[in-house]
């Protein structure tokens, strides 16, 4: 068992930033303590990091992610190796990947099929949702072993792509009884896909086939009416919901509506709605807006999405930011859409950066740094189960620590990520901070801009229900 101390930081966390120094031992923080205060067991330590000028906050928790996920007649291109090593190098330390139960597969079976993508390769803790991608009885009986065995405490459905992973709204209901009676969450990409295929069809027919039309086919209001209908479905149902990936600034206006009544109604949004538009990025000529092809898309700039979201950020009306990571190369795969936009498989890859994006919005000053660590530590634990466990330094709780520097930047760019894509989404953007140090249960994973950890470290997380629900 070995003794970290990390000295003379400043600790983050929802209440405060607090000068302390923290005790790690073995795979839990053992104390906190004023400045000096573990001075006597300073030479009983294995490692001690001095964290002068530096920020120490709980390691970063992605509850979105979508390792070697089938989609669009390929995989996601991060295997749960490569995508959480990843993600250590950007200050995540626990992430939360969806399994999928394919249409006409038994949940148990796709269950058993992600355990076997993920069971000794990751280097960083890990825990499942489950994708519905059939509601029928033995689903149902499905959600209660896993919600009661399992750890798996939430479920994914999709009101979009039809004869994919879509559930119509009998189903949707369903599904939402069965999470009410179990306290468990369900999780909704929320968008009309019958109404968007109509409308993809259409501007195919029309010969609109560039990467841009994947956000004109799916305007706002595709957004917003499907977020809306699943906000009445789960008040039907008196189920908890979590909408995921919103884009659109009508959509979590009917969130925040909702939350106003005291609906137990969350929101999460990602890094590529708050930095990244139709306009800049999508739109790019020829087919190099192919990169930005995400689900649900990236909206117009000029329409105010993204200092929209901002705000909601900070009213708490949306409550975590993941990132969605679901990347895929553009050659070989994203190029399966040139001349047909509807073929891009969708996603983008950014959970190596996460942590560092939305530091830069506490340099802009749209968030503060006790929020910054909420949205992307604290506040997800806490939304799937997992706290006091992570999310949080205190004693007991696992030492999944991250010491960040505020007086070192980072780079972003393709030739330098370690996530297994071609590209970058975020190719030159320049921010104004760095993961310094990354311990996971008390693990060193990075120091000195170096890997140090181990694929197969990182443990299966069995979550409890979410710690929000009233
Ligand atoms: O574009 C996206 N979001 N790809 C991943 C699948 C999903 O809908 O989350
Ligand atoms: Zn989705
Ligand atoms: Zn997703």
């Amino acid at each position: 068992m070995s003794k970290i101390l990390i000295k003379n930081g400043r600790v983050i966390s929802t209440t405060g930033v607090v000068e302390h120094d923290l005790l790690i031992d073995g795979e839990s923080i053992a104390a906190l303590g004023a400045p000096g205060y573990f001075d006597a067991v300073e030479p009983t330590c294995d490692r001690v990091f001095d964290a002068a000028g530096k920020y120490v906050l709980p390691g970063g928790i992605d509850v979105h992610t979508h390792m070697e996920l089938p989609f669009g007649g390929t995989h996601a291109s991060d295997t749960f190796s490569t995508g959480s090593v990843a993600a250590a190098w950007g200050g995540t330390t626990s992430i939360i990947d969806f399994a999928v139960q394919r249409t006409g597969e038994r949940v148990h079976d796709g269950l058993a099929a992600w355990h076997a993508k993920a069971d000794g390769q990751c280097a960083i803790d890990y825990g499942f949702h489950m994708i519905i991608g059939g509601v029928d009885e033995d689903s149902l009986a499905a959600m209660r072993d896993l919600t009661n065995n399992e750890g798996i405490t939430s479920f994914k459905l999709f009101m979009a792509y039809p004869g994919v992973f879509y559930s119509d709204d009998g189903q949707i209901l369903r599904a939402m009884q069965t999470a009410s009676e179990l306290g468990s969450m369900i999780m909704m990409h929320a968008e009309n896909g019958p109404a968007i295929d109509v409308l993809v069809a259409q501007a195919l027919a029309r010969g609109e086939t560039d990467p841009k039309y994947h956000s004109l086919t799916r305007p706002v209001e595709m957004e917003e009416e499907a977020t809306f209908r699943a906000i009445m479905l789960a008040k039907v149902a008196k189920a908890p919901l979590y909408i995921v990936h919103m884009s659109a600034k009508e959509a979590v206006e009917a969130v925040a509506g909702a939350r106003g009544r005291g609906a137990n109604v969350f929101g999460e949004t990602c890094p590529q709605y708050l930095y990244l538009s139709l306009e800049e990025h999508l739109a790019k000529a020829g087919f190099d807006g192919a990169a930005y092809v995400c689900s649900t898309p990236l909206r117009a700039h000029s329409e105010g999405h993204q200092e929209a979201l901002w705000n909601y950020l900070r009213t708490n009306d949306l409550s975590v930011v993941s990132t969605d990571h679901c990347p895929f190369c553009m050659k070989g795969q994203k190029d399966l859409g040139l001349g047909d936009f509807s073929k891009i498989p969708n996603g983008i890859g950014s959970v190596e950066h996460r942590m560092d994006l939305l530091y830069q919005g506490v340099v802009t000053g749209e968030i503060t740094l006790e929020r910054w660590v909420e949205i992307c530590s604290t506040t997800p634990a806490r939304m799937f189960g997992l706290y006091p466990q992570k999310g949080v330094l205190l004693p007991g709780s696992d030492a999944d620590v991250v010491i960040y520097d505020p007086h070192r930047s980072t780079d972003i760019s393709a030739a330098s990520h370690h996530m297994n894509m071609d590209h970058s989404a975020y190719e030159g953007i320049h921010v104004d901070g760095h993961v310094d140090t990354v311990i996971s249960r008390g693990s060193v994973l990075i120091e000195n801009d170096t890997f140090t950890g181990r694929v197969g470290h990182g443990k299966y997380l069995k979550r409890g229900l979410s710690q929000y629900l009233l």
